[in-house]
């Protein structure tokens, strides 16, 4: 099983950026948190991580034609008001799951918006880096849509 991780802006300053909410592990801790994670389920993963939305759109397309049976999306700001993102996912039919790190649902209300939830098939969040686990899980145990 084939899964394509995409961590959206700002993720790379992961230990750096208000670590009362996202924690002071680094971003490298959560390529391997997530590598580690996925060889124990049996999944081949492939991480990666952009500052800029049409390389992230640029990815989907790639998943879409290189048929993985999964993406992991933390699409940081993004996620609350990038509709090029939200059509890239639309165009995908294996599982989508939309993952953040913070409880977006206890924070600003612009963060409590997320223009990609209605394509995605479902949502981890508020779990620190197990937000990734559980994604990773709903993957592995999912159906194809
Ligand atoms: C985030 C939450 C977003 O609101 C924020 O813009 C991020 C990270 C998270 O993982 O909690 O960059 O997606």
């Amino acid at each position: 099983m084939r899964v394509m991780v995409i961590n959206g802006p700002n993720l790379n300053m992961l230990g750096y950026r208000e670590p009362a909410v996202y924690g002071d592990r680094k971003y490298t801790d959560l390529c391997a948190f997530i590598e580690t994670i996925s060889c124990d389920m049996g999944i081949d993963v492939l991480v990666r991580q952009s500052n800029h939305e049409g390389e992230i759109v640029d990815w989907i397309h790639e998943l879409y034609f290189e048929h993985y049976d999964g993406l992991v999306i933390n699409a940081g700001a993004y996620t609350h008001y990038s509709y090029a993102i939200r059509d890239a996912l639309a165009i995908l039919s294996c599982p989508v799951v939309e993952v953040h790190l913070s409880d977006v649902m206890n924070r600003e209300d612009f963060r409590k918006i997320s223009v990609i939830e209605e394509v995605c098939t479902a949502r981890c969040f508020g779990k620190g880096f197990d937000s990734y686990k559980d994604a990773l899980l709903f993957i592995k145990n999912a159906e194809v849509k």
